[in-house]
C-alpha cells in the first residue's frame, strides 16, 4: 500500500494521531481492575462548581434551538471578569479549537511558526496542517526554558509566536521578567499566542499570565484559557480567547465555524463563573498533593521536572509505553510521551488523594 491515498493532502497525511489516551469504561474492564485512577488528560478531578449542573438541567428545555452565535451573554460575563471589552474576546469549541481558527486565520504556506518543545502537540499540528514550518526551542540541560534561544528565534520574521506558560506536558514556566523578554522581542509583524490553560493553577509568585500586556504589546497578542482544566469542564468543550487586536478578533470570528460553542456549554460556562470558588478549590488541592507526589516520584529515583501544572514530567528511565501500559492493569492511567528525545519520560496529572497513592503504588510494582 502507498503511504497515504492521494485524496488527502500531504500535510493532513504527514499528521501523527493526537495521543488522546484511554477512557476510563476501557480501563475499568481490564481483569483485575477495582479502581480507574484516571490522570492521563489534566482535567480537574473535583468537576465543576455546583450550580452548573442547575443551569444544565435547565438548559435542556432548549436544546432544539441554535445557540446565539456571538456567544454574547458568556461574553459580557468573560468581559467583566478580565475588565475588557466584548470586542477583544472570542470563543472555542475549547481552546483547541482556537489554536486551529488561529491557524486557519494567520497562517500561509512556508510561514514560521516558533514553540517550545515538547509541547503540547496540537501547537504543532495546526501549523503544520496549514503548511508552515515549525521551529522548536527546545529546554535547557536542566529542564528549563531556553529563554536566550526563545528571544533569539521571535526576533527573527516569523508569522506566529505560539507556546503555552505554563508548558504542557513539562509545567515549567517562565519567570514574569523572562516573559517580558520574550514579548519584548517579538518581531513587530509577528502574532503571539500564549496558551494559559493551566492559568489558574500557576497564580501566585513567580508567574505571570501575559494578559497585563494585552494593553502595551504594541502587536497582535491572544492569549488563550480554558474551562477544561480548572473549571471542570473539559467534557463540554468551552475555550476562549483575550486580544488586543480588534482585527485580530475579526479575523478569528471570521474563521471559526458561527456555531462552535454549543449551547450546554455557554450556559454551563456562565454558570461556573458565577462561582469561582471551585477554582480556588482546584488550584488548592493541586497545591496540596503535587509536591506529595513530586516527593514520592524523587523518592524512586526519577527525575522529575517543576511544574506550575495540575500534572508532573518525569523520566522513568525505561521506555514509558510499556511503563504506562504496566500502569493501566493497575488501573492508572497516565500519558506516555510520544515525541521525539521523550520516549522515556510521562506525564502523570495531580488527580484526588486516592489517584495519586493508586498511582505512586502502580508505579513502584510497576518498576
Ligand atoms: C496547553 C494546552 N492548551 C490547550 C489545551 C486544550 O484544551 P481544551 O481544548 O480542552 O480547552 C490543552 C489540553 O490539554 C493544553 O494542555
Amino acid at each position: 500500500m502507498t503511504a497515504h491515498p492521494s485524496f488527502l493532502r500531504p500535510e493532513t497525511a504527514a499528521l501523527a494521531p493526537y495521543n488522546a489516551g484511554l477512557s476510563a469504561e476501557d480501563v475499568a474492564r481490564r481483569p483485575g481492575v477495582t479502581r480507574v485512577a484516571k490522570l492521563g488528560s489534566n482535567e480537574n478531578p473535583l468537576g465543576p462548581a455546583p450550580g452548573v449542573r442547575q443551569a444544565l438541567l435547565a438548559a435542556l428545555s432548549h436544546v432544539a434551538i441554535y445557540p446565539d452565535p456571538a456567544g454574547r451573554a458568556l461574553l459580557a460575563k468573560l468581559a467583566s471578569r478580565h475588565g475588557i471589552t466584548a470586542d477583544r474576546l472570542v470563543l472555542g469549541n475549547g481552546s483547541e479549537d482556537l489554536l486551529a481558527v488561529l491557524a486557519r486565520a494567520v497562517l500561509r504556506p512556508g510561514d514560521k511558526v516558533v514553540t517550545l518543545y515538547p509541547s503540547f502537540p496540537l501547537h504543532e499540528d495546526y501549523a503544520l496542517l496549514m503548511g508552515a514550518e515549525v521551529v522548536r526551542i527546545g529546554l535547557t540541560a536542566d529542564g528549563g526554558i531556553n529563554v536566550d534561544a526563545l528571544v533569539a528565534a521571535v526576533a527573527q520574521p516569523v508569522r506566529l509566536v505560539l507556546f503555552a506558560n505554563p508548558m504542557n506536558p513539562t509545567g515549567v514556566w517562565l519567570s514574569p521578567a523572562d516573559l517580558d523578554r520574550v514579548l519584548d522581542a517579538v518581531h513587530p509583524e509577528a502574532v503571539t499566542c500564549l496558551d494559559e490553560a493551566y492559568h489558574e493553577y500557576a497564580e501566585g509568585p513567580g508567574y505571570a499570565s501575559a494578559e497585563a500586556r494585552l494593553a502595551t504589546h504594541g502587536r497582535p497578542l491572544l492569549i488563550l484559557r480554558t474551562f477544561s482544566k480548572a473549571w471542570g469542564l473539559a467534557g463540554l468543550r468551552v475555550g476562549y480567547g483575550l486580544t488586543n487586536t480588534p482585527e485580530l478578533k475579526r479575523g478569528l470570528d471570521l474563521a471559526r465555524t458561527p456555531f462552535n460553542v454549543n449551547l450546554m456549554a455557554q450556559v454551563a460556562a456562565e454558570a461556573a463563573l458565577a462561582d469561582p470558588q471551585s477554582v480556588a478549590e482546584a488550584a488548592a488541592l493541586v497545591a496540596r498533593e503535587r509536591p506529595r507526589v513530586q516527593a514520592a516520584i524523587e523518592a524512586l529515583g526519577l527525575r522529575v521536572l517543576p511544574s506550575k501544572g495540575n500534572f508532573l514530567f518525569f523520566d522513568a528511565g525505561r521506555p514509558s509505553v510499556a511503563l504506562a501500559e504496566a500502569l493501566l492493569d493497575k488501573g492508572v492511567i497516565i500519558k506516555p510521551w510520544k515525541q521525539p528525545g521523550y520516549d522515556t519520560w510521562l506525564r502523570v496529572s495531580i488527580g484526588l488523594e486516592a489517584d495519586n497513592d493508586q498511582f505512586l503504588a502502580g508505579l513502584k510494582a510497576a518498576l
